[in-house]
């Protein structure tokens, strides 16, 4: 494949004139290496292609929301009857119920469902409901964690335009730390509504964690004894780690968990999922949009469903992940590198050992992507279920080709490694 980006170059030009900043949000591919594409064009199965007509085999799926493949055939026939029927109406269809319905049937603690767009919405309404049902204003939310884009949880370095009164009522506390959570919740005894947590610690630029159980098993005693919430933010890796609640796996259920990205497989729409002693708190509260109710999503919704429910999508990505965790461990070993692969392996966070500017991370994405194999240096990945073995094995060839580069501008010994175009042949 001979890799050119002059399409993509001529598009970031073109949009920089009309979009500020020619991108902006996490899609926008400024922080990434030289050469990455903004834009793209079509995906299929696994697969991305940009505007210059390059293919990916692809690891961020859209950032979660694909999970069972671009264009999967059965989403898109669901999507397409139903849009042949009608989507923005005056109110609901009868598919607003069968969605709710198939997912109290398939997550434990829920009894009923509230749909949104994205899943900031589902945050800020879980937010909402909890402050309504408690009476109370404080929300313990762990430091640095990701629960959205609305002023009250955006992260502080993109938080121009925010108030400090924005977050007056969100304490922080850390991860995985049962003694901090503690902490949190006696410095504000009476005060806390609801705490917030991700299923594992995926925090950009950083190794995740998976939940410590005394951590989980903390949270859930201590919102017990005070009445607080317990909210899981499932917006990245729900339906990617369990067909349940991801703390399920614990044997722990929240009072509340948030749920977007995948399960209408790109589908636009998010939900939040509550036990029944919540119920009258969620009915109290108005919220509404004018495209929560489109009846689109909400077929893409059941068909995904029923995939999640029936097949063993599941046990095939988390089969890719190790496969692909393996054979890379290997290799890095082989080539003399460090490299840290932390998280589920359905959930990939590959970074350098030693490499904080992540000039070697930077160096070796670079490499594949160069290749088509669409990796991200600092962020976790996704896998999905229409990674085939076949797929996987073509990137670790890849992969392969990118540490003996990588290992090659080393040897060159000018202190960061960088591409040089005899590696690329
Ligand atoms: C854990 C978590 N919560 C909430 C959100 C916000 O979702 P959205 O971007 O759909 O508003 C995200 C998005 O990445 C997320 O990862």
């Amino acid at each position: 494949m001979h890799w050119t980006n002059k399409q993509d170059q001529a598009l970031r030009e073109r949009a920089f004139r009309v979009i500020p900043g020619g991108m902006y949000g996490h899609l926008s591919a400024a922080m990434l290496p030289e050469g990455y594409p903004q834009f793209f064009k079509r995906g299929k199965g696994s697969r991305l292609w940009d505007y210059d007509d390059n293919e990916y085999i692809d690891y961020m799926c859209a950032w979660g929301p694909n999970l069972l493949g671009y264009g999967n055939p059965i989403i898109a026939e669901a999507v397409r009857a139903q849009q042949e029927e009608g989507d923005v109406l005056n109110g609901p269809g009868e598919v607003l119920i069968e969605a709710a319905e198939l997912f109290v049937s398939l997550v434990t603690h829920a009894a009923w469902a509230m749909f949104c767009k994205n899943g900031t919405d589902a945050t800020t309404m879980a937010m909402v409901i909890a402050r309504a049902h408690t009476g109370r204003r404080v929300i313990l939310v762990a430091d640095g964690a990701y629960h959205g884009s609305d002023p009250w949880c955006v992260p502080a370095l993109a938080s121009t335009g925010t108030l400090p009164e924005d977050r007056a009522s969100i304490v922080y506390y850390k991860y995985n730390d049962p003694n901090s959570l503690a902490e949190a919740f006696k410095a504000n005894k009476g005060e806390v509504a609801a705490v917030f947590a991700t299923p594992f610690r995926h925090e950009t630029f950083l190794d995740q964690e998976e939940p410590d159980l005394e951590y989980a098993l903390t949270a859930r005693r201590m919102c017990d004894d005070t009445g607080a919430l317990l909210i899981i933010d499932e917006v990245r890796a729900g339906f990617r780690i369990a067909r349940d609640c991801s703390w399920s796996t614990l044997g722990i259920q929240p009072d509340l968990s948030c749920w977007g990205k995948c399960f209408a497989n790109g589908q636009p729409i998010s939900a939040v999922l509550g036990s029944d002693h919540v119920r009258s708190a969620a009915g109290s509260i108005f919220v509404t949009g004018s495209f929560w109710f489109a009846a689109v999503p909400m077929a893409a919704t059941v068909a995904t469903l029923k995939i999640i429910r029936d097949t063993d999508y599941l046990e095939r990505l988390i089969n890719s992940g190790n496969v692909l965790r393996i054979g890379l461990e290997k290799q890095a070993a082989t080539h003399g590198f460090a490299i840290k692969q932390s998280g589920p392996a359905q959930m990939p966070q590959i970074l350098f050992q030693d490499d904080p500017g992540f000039q070697l991370g930077f160096a070796w994405v670079t490499e594949c992507i160069k290749r088509g194999v669409y990796l991200h240096p600092y962020h976790n990945m996704f896998l999905s279920a229409a990674h085939t073995p076949e797929d996987i094995k073509h990137t670790l060839e890849v992969t392969d080709i990118a540490f003996s580069a990588l290992k090659k501008n080393r040897a060159i010994g000018d202190g960061s490694p960088h591409l040089t175009d005899a590696a690329m042949k």
